[in-house]
């Protein structure tokens, strides 16, 4: 098989694992903008070739692509690849807008093809066992549950280029909290159909120390303490970096989502109820 990527960031290595040449598996294109970007995906994959767009990405002979562009490029992004025929390895979230959603799916019913969605927190060891235990019905019918995520590395990841600005993302909620809405709406075993919340720009938005945004490398994140020594924050930054939200889901169960992007240090926690007290695991 023959893989495109579109974007080389961050988000890199998910395309990197998939070239498996002793399986017949190997990158053969990149189309990323950046030079930079370009360059780095040579260093590691001389064996193929960087490109600068997606139109010369996709007159390629490919068997899919992975589409590891900013959020606010899915929609677009996606859509090409199927009309060119391609299966997508498509990164959360889907799109920025519900509306855009429903136009890639419309077009993969139109055309055909796959779509694997980038939800990998489905795969996390630990969520498949919490799922497994629930199914088996450790606690019972899960009636209440919570997830919190504290992250230390916020100001860092979110607030200091595209993410910050609320029409590339839609908020935090939707580009961070996408992950765990969905893994609560799978434990829980439904869809929220009622939902209340509020939030806030806390920290970033008064930093004192906002540099003119400009294009920087961040390959990985410090933990910036305190929130306010933060300097490089995109000045358009007006997306909240707290969140609090509650859901009534459609089976009846309340549950609970809360994100803090300027704590001290990073952890993520989730806590399900069910009508039954549970018994002695053995993990
Ligand atoms: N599943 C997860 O756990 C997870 C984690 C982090 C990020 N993500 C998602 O992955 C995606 C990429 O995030 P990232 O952190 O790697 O971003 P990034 O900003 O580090 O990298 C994005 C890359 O896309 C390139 N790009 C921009 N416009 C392009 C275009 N028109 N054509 C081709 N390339 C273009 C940029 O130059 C950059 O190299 C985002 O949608 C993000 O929400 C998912």
């Amino acid at each position: 098989m023959k893989f495109g990527v579109l974007g080389w960031g961050l988000r890199s290595p998910v395309a990197q694992l998939a070239h498996r040449p002793d399986l017949g598996h190997e990158l053969a294109v990149l189309a990323d903008p950046r030079e930079y970007a370009r360059a780095k995906f040579k260093e590691a994959n001389p064996q193929a070739d960087a490109v600068d767009s997606i139109e010369e990405l996709l007159s390629r002979d490919l068997d899919a692509v992975f589409v590891l562009t900013p959020d606010w490029l899915h929609e677009e992004h996606a859509i090409a690849c199927l009309e060119a025929g391609k299966t997508i390895f498509l990164e959360k979230p889907m799109a920025v807008t519900a509306a855009g959603c429903d136009r890639i799916l419309e077009a993969r019913r139109r055309i055909g093809g796959r779509i694997y969605a980038g939800h990998n927190m489905r795969w996390f060891p630990v969520i498949r066992k919490m799922k497994e235990f629930i199914d088996q019905g450790a606690v019972g019918n899960v009636k209440a549950a919570w997830c919190r995520q504290y992250v230390a590395y916020g100001g860092e990841a979110y607030f200091c280029d595209w993410h910050a600005d609320r029409k590339n993302t839609n908020g935090l909620l939707l580009q961070k909290g996408a992950h765990d809405i969905d893994i609560l709406h799978w434990l829980c075993g439904s869809y929220s159909k009622r939902v209340v919340g509020m939030g806030g720009l806390e920290v970033y938005g008064q930093n004192q120390t906002r540099e003119t945004f400009e294009e920087y490398e961040n390959d990985h994140f410090r933990d910036t303490w305190p929130p306010s020594s933060l300097d490089r924050v995109n000045p358009g930054a007006d997306i909240e970096d707290l969140n609090m939200i509650l859901m009534e889901l459609q089976n009846g169960v309340k549950a609970s989502y809360q994100q803090c992007q300027f704590s001290p240090d990073s952890w993520r926690n989730y806590t399900l109820i069910g009508c039954r007290r549970r018994r002695a695991w053995r993990c």
